[in-house]
C-alpha cells in the first residue's frame, strides 16, 4: 500500500466518489472539455480530506482533460511500456513520451558512425502503434557523451576539427534517423553552470569549444530536420540566478542566429519548493525571447532534504503526499495557464519506477501522479478536480 485507501474502503466510496467525480467532469471517460484544469461544472466536492479517493476508474484522461492546452508526456524506457500496470497508464492518459534513457548518445551512440537503435525504435514502434507522439532526449549531455567523441590527442592541431565533426556527423544521423517520428529533441542538456563564476557548465565540451558546441549541436540538428521542435533543456529554471545564466545562454546563441525553439524545463521539485511565482517567471522569460516552453521532467519528490527517508502510512508521509497533491495543482493550473506551455512531461508514469528512488540516495520516493499500483493518487485528483480535497 501505499498510504492511499485501500481498495475495500475505496468500495465503500465508490458511488458518491463517481458521482461527483462524473460531474466534474461533465461526463464519464474525459474532461468534457475540461479546459486544462479549469472548473467544468458547478459540481460538489469529490472527496474528503479524510482519505478517500474517486475510484479509479472514474479518472479523466490526461491528455483528453488538457487537450487543446499542451501534450501530456511520460518518460519511460521500452520495458516499462510493455508492463500491465504502465502500460494502462500510457495508453489511457499521454499523447507523448520521452525516452528516459534509450535516446541518449549513450548508448544509441557506439562509436564514431555506429549505432545501436534498437531500443529507441522499440520506443518509437510502441509510440506510433498507440497514436502518441515521441519527444527525443538527449542528444548532447555531458553525462551521456561516449568516451570516443573525445578520443585523440587534444595538443594535435586537428584536435578540435575531428571532435566537431563526431559530434556534427552523431546528431545529423540520429537526427535523420528520427526523423517524422519525433516531434521535439533536447538538443543540449544541462549546459548552464550551477555557480555564478560562469554561465556555462565546465564540461569537457566547453572545455573543447568553449559555448561554440552548443551552437553546433543546433544547426546539425536543424540542417537534418527542418521541422522538428529543438529544445535547450536545462533544470532550476526556477531559480533565479540559474535562470539567468541560462538565459544569458540562449540570448548569445539567439544573437548569432541559433535555432531554438524552446526552453524544457525539468522541474525536478518537490513538496516546498519553488514557488509557484518563480515558475511562473521561468514560463514568461521564454516566453519574452518569443520561445515555446515545454516542462520536460515534472516529478515532486516528497522529500525537500538529500537524508529524510519516511515511512508508508506515517503521519509523515501522508502529509508528504497531501502537500504533494497541492503542489501538483498548483503547477498544472500554471501551466493551463500559458499558452506557451506546449507539453508537460512527468519523468516516469506511477511510483514503481522512479529514477527518484536512488537519486540523491536510495530511499523510498513516490514522486508521481500514479501510486506503486498504477491508481491515481491525491495529485492526480488534485489536477483534475478544483475541488478536490487532498
Ligand atoms: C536519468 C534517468 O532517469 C536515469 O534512469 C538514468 O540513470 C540517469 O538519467 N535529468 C535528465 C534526465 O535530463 O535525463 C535524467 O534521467 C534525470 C535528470
Amino acid at each position: 500500500m501505499t498510504g492511499e485507501i485501500s481498495p475495500g474502503r475505496r468500495k465503500l466510496l465508490l458511488s458518491a466518489a463517481a458521482t461527483s467525480i462524473l460531474a466534474a467532469c461533465g461526463g464519464g471517460g474525459g474532461s468534457g472539455g475540461g479546459g486544462g484544469g479549469s472548473s467544468s461544472s458547478s459540481s460538489s466536492s469529490s472527496s474528503s480530506s479524510s482519505g478517500g479517493l474517486p475510484n479509479p476508474s472514474t479518472a479523466p484522461a490526461l491528455k483528453t482533460f488538457f487537450a487543446g492546452k499542451f501534450r501530456i508526456g511520460m518518460a519511460v524506457d521500452p520495458g516499462i511500456t510493455s508492463q500491465a500496470l504502465t502500460n494502462a497508464i500510457l495508453l489511457k492518459h499521454v499523447n507523448s513520451v520521452t525516452a528516459e534513457s534509450v535516446m541518449k548518445a549513450d548508448p544509441i551512440g557506439v562509436s564514431a558512425g555506429v549505432y545501436n537503435y534498437a531500443q529507441a525504435d522499440a520506443l518509437v514502434t510502441f509510440a506510433q502503434t498507440n497514436g502518441i507522439e515521441v519527444r527525443g532526449h538527449a542528444l548532447l549531455w555531458h553525462q551521456t557523451s561516449p568516451s570516443w567523441f573525445f578520443a585523440g590527442d587534444p595538443l594535435d592541431s586537428g584536435y578540435r576539427a575531428l571532435v566537431r565533426s563526431r559530434l556534427e556527423t552523431y546528431i545529423t544521423d540520429v537526427v535523420t534517423h528520427f526523423r517524422g517520428k519525433v516531434y521535439a529533441w533536447d538538443v543540449v542538456n544541462e549546459v548552464t553552470s550551477d555557480d555564478a563564476s560562469s554561465d556555462y557548465r565546465n564540461s569537457q565540451w566547453y572545455q573543447i569549444f568553449g559555448n561554440d558546441y552548443i551552437e553546433y549541436a543546433f544547426r546539425a540538428a536543424r540542417a537534418a530536420d527542418p521541422t522538428v521542435q529543438l529544445f535547450i533543456n536545462e533544470y532550476s529554471t526556477e531559480d533565479p540566478s540559474k535562470r539567468a545564466r541560462l538565459l544569458s545562454i540562449i540570448d548569445a546563441m539567439l544573437a548569432r542566429g541559433v535555432p531554438i525553439s524552446g526552453v524544457g524545463h525539468q522541474l525536478h521539485i518537490n513538496t516546498t519548493y519553488p514557488a509557484v511565482s518563480e515558475v511562473a517567471n521561468a514560463l514568461a522569460a521564454v516566453e519574452a525571447r518569443s520561445l515555446v516552453n515545454h516542462v520536460t521532467e515534472l516529478d515532486v519528490s516528497l522529500y525537500n532534504d538529500s537524508s529524510s527517508v519516511l515511512a508508508v502510512g506515517t503521519p509523515a508521509y501522508d502529509a508528504a503526499i497531501r502537500a504533494q497533491a497541492l503542489q501538483y495543482r498548483a503547477m498544472y493550473t500554471l501551466f493551463a495557464a500559458h499558452p506557451s506551455v506546449q507539453a508537460v512531461t512527468t519523468w516516469g508514469a506511477a511510483d514503481n519506477h522512479t529514477w527518484l528512488s536512488t537519486f540523491p540516495i536510495a530511499r523510498l520516493n513516490h514522486p508521481l501522479l500514479f501510486d506503486t499500483l498504477g491508481n491515481p493518487k491525491p495529485a492526480f485528483w488534485a489536477v483534475v478536480d478544483p475541488t478536490f480535497v487532498p
